[in-house]
């Protein structure tokens, strides 16, 4: 794999839940290169692989989390719709185990079609942005993703929206009724504060989750 390598699938619509990402890439990029992994996901270090691994990361952004893992040794194909991030991401975190991929939730053609399973599959701040329907579809693929005894890791933001994003209010409750449909078990449900100084002045809220396959 080159370093910051990127396959495009085109698209000509605005992905479902990346509304006013990159109109705003500019401010958010700093913000989200602002926080370290460490700190980010520190109630969810202790369920990390470590061994080598293969991880998926869907909406990674600008890469901060795709970064640590490949830090740490594992490959990472990290999955980005907004071509903005994607693009700050291959300059800010160049790496021979990072591969960037342009697809999106719920759909995740592009991932299929590689007929891979990982061992970490993370969502990092992505889920509330798709509608019921989208988290409906998209929940089955994630999970048919998953190594035998992979880990899913997800992250949902509570309060108020950022203007000219589309985000919804989805409950820890709702989404891990949701995975068990799918065969998976929460090992993982702990609510956390914001770390960003703006976010936390906002009340702005995290219920982090992890799954396994249940039996
Ligand atoms: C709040 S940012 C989080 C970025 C990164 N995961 C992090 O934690 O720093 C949400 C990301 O999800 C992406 N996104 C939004 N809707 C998506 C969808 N339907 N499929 C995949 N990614 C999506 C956005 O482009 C954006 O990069």
């Amino acid at each position: 794999m080159k370093p910051g390598t990127l396959k495009a699938i085109g698209h000509n619509i605005i992905p479902p839940g990346t509304q006013g990402y990159a109109e705003q890439a500019e401010v958010l990029i700093p913000q989200y290169e602002s926080i370290p992994f460490g700190k980010r996901h520190e109630v969810a270090l202790h369920l990390l692989p470590t061994t080598p691994s293969r991880i998926l990361d869907i909406g990674a952004g600008t890469g901060v989390d795709a970064a640590w893992f490949a830090e740490q040794g594992h490959s990472v194909l990290a999955v980005e719709p907004t071509a903005e991030f994607r693009t700050a991401a291959m300059r800010l975190h160049p790496s021979p185990l990072i591969e960037w991929l342009d697809d999106v939730l719920p759909g995740l053609e592009a991932v299929l079609s590689r007929g891979q399973r990982f061992d970490v599959v993370m969502l990092s701040a992505v889920w509330m942005h798709l509608d019921e329907a989208e988290r409906r579809a998209g929940m089955p693929r994630l999970v048919s993703l998953l190594a035998p005894g992979g880990l899913m890791l997800l992250s949902l933001r509570h309060g108020p929206i950022p203007s000219g994003r589309r985000m919804f209010e989805v409950s820890g409750e709702e989404t891990m009724a949701l995975a068990r449909q799918h065969g998976l078990k929460a090992v993982l449900n702990t609510q956390t504060g914001s770390l960003l100084p703006g976010n936390v002045a906002a009340d702005v809220t995290w219920t982090r989750l992890a799954f396994r396959q249940e039996g």
